[in-house]
């Protein structure tokens, strides 16, 4: 089954409360996470509130720390309104007037929604795990906001289309190739409304903006044997095929090639990859209908990866912006999307070059130091994790240094996750053990941790890992 359909009934009557409690509001302030997620989060509860005439503001939140929870018990706003984060959390705020739209796993000591503060006041928390539905691929912290947004207002259905960004963004759409669940009916939306077209393609990042051969060779998850991570053999795949790389002096990109010449291609890959993998390699591709490829922003994959690059270097305000639609915003999004790529690149490098990755039986991990960013070594680890250099079947655990600690990005295959594996609890009990805090999904985690903790935090990570998966 794709998807469950979960107790959708009773989140439709705590959307509904929620809803009124945004209206009966003068002033909302919201608070969002600074991913691709959070920031299509942040623009469709901003576009709402503006739509509603509500005085509001908007903050970008790497995570929730202590003294993100104390700022937001003492908002003076009659409503914060908290997307793509807070679940994991949600014992800590003591406040009235708390919306919650998020989908990450609720803290185990409080998972309802719409909790009676101790007489004191009402936290609406509309979090898809509390519906009996599964928060890391049927629908995500955009989606939940989305669906929020539609309660004030059906015609905020022209937001669909940022929830479906948002989806994308945190690899909803992998396990089935195509999003599912919520994410469909958000989806359904969003096509319904002209923004968005379902395309069948080779699910391959870039597209429409990496040159032919890069797109090629970048390809993971599943690699084609003889191209992936292999230059020479992307230039014979496209000569052999007869596909020039340059149309004058100019890249040609994968959605650039006449029909014809994609229809060799994917024949060839086809081919290459056997058809277990290709099941794996080819399905559902989202392009948005309002911009145009070359933008970067006309395929969702892209457009998150925009956004990424605006939200994990300090510039979330660039990535709303863009979500808002304003053209002014596109070239800053344009740079720091070069920056991203520059960043990317020579962190895989230096874990390479450094021999960084070390292995033991349950896990494998790498210590990035002050070499990446606490904000991007979880999208490192990802990607390492489906490269050659790494083992699949167990999970990678990352860290970086941070200002508070010692970041730690941890991520799986869904495999492992359907074996038992569920890389939340992991990171919130081994963190809480050695003095820190963590949460997040089954397949994808974090944590922050005293830098003195790392290799007793590996063993205790090491000893649950195996427990849960055995
Ligand atoms: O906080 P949030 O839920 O938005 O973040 C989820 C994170 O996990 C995203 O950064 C997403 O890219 C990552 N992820 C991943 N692999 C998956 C699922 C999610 O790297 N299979
Ligand atoms: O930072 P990273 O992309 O590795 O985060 C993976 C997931 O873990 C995200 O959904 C993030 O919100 C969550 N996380 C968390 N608590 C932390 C760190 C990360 O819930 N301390
Ligand atoms: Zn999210």
């Amino acid at each position: 089954m794709q998807g469950s359909s979960g107790d959708l009934k009773r989140m439709g009557r705590d959307l509904a409360v929620a809803a009124d409690a945004l209206r009966d509001a003068d002033t909302v302030r919201i608070v969002t996470h600074i991913d691709a997620d959070g920031i299509s989060a942040g623009a469709i509860a901003d576009m709402t509130l503006e739509r509603m005439g509500k005085s509001h503001t908007i903050g970008f939140e790497k995570k929730i720390t202590d003294d993100v929870v104390a700022s937001i018990n003492s908002s003076e706003e009659d409503v914060v309104w908290v997307c793509d984060l807070g679940s994991g959390y949600l014992s800590e705020f003591d406040r009235s007037g708390l919306i919650i739209t998020d989908h990450h796993v609720p803290d185990p000591r409080r998972r309802g929604s719409q909790t009676v503060l101790d007489g004191f006041g009402t936290v609406h928390h509309i979090n898809p795990h509390c519906y009996g539905i599964d928060g890391s691929y049927e629908v995500c912290g955009a989606g939940m906001t989305y669906l929020l947004s539609k309660e004030v207002d059906p015609s905020n259905v022209d937001l669909a289309y940022l929830a479906v960004i948002g989806a994308v963004g945190d690899f909803q759409d992998s396990n089935h190739q195509r999003l599912v669940g919520l994410n469909r009916t958000i989806l359904g939306d969003a096509v319904t409304n002209g923004d968005v077209i379902v395309e069948e393609d080779l699910r391959y990042f870039g597209r429409d903006t990496r040159p032919i051969n890069q797109y090629l060779q970048y390809s993971s998850e599943p690699s084609i044997p003889g191209v992936s991570d292999n230059p020479k053999g992307c230039m014979e795949f496209l000569d052999i095929l007869g596909i020039l790389m340059k149309d004058g002096g100019r890249w040609r990109v994968w959605t650039g090639l006449t029909q014809e010449e994609r229809e060799r291609a994917i024949d060839r890959i086809s081919e290459l990859l056997g058809p277990e993998l290709s099941e794996r390699a080819f399905g559902e591709m989202y392009r948005v209908t309002r911009y145009e490829s070359g933008t970067g922003l006309g395929d969702s994959k892209e457009f998150a990866t925009v956004l990424n690059s605006c939200g994990r270097y300090d510039d979330a305000e660039t990535g709303l912006r863009v979500c808002r639609g304003d053209i002014a915003a596109l070239k800053v999004a344009e740079e720091n999307r070069a920056e991203h790529r520059k960043h990317i690149s020579s962190a895989l490098s230096y874990i390479r070059e450094n021999h960084l990755l070390r292995e033991r039986r349950f896990i494998q991990w790498f210590d990035a130091g002050s070499g990446v960013r606490e904000t991007v070594v979880g999208i490192v680890a990802g990607m390492l994790l489906s490269s050659d250099d790494c083992r699949r079947n167990i999970p990678i655990i990352a860290f970086a240094d941070s200002d508070d600690g010692v970041k730690v990005s941890a991520r799986a295959n869904r495999d492992l996750v359907d074996r038992g594996l569920d890389l939340s609890s992991v990171m919130k009990t081994a963190a809480e053990i050695v003095g820190g805090f963590g949460g997040g999904h089954t397949v994808a985690a974090g944590a922050t941790i005293p830098p003195d903790r790392k290799d007793e935090f590996l063993d205790i990570v090491e000893d649950l890992v195996s427990s849960q998966i055995e």
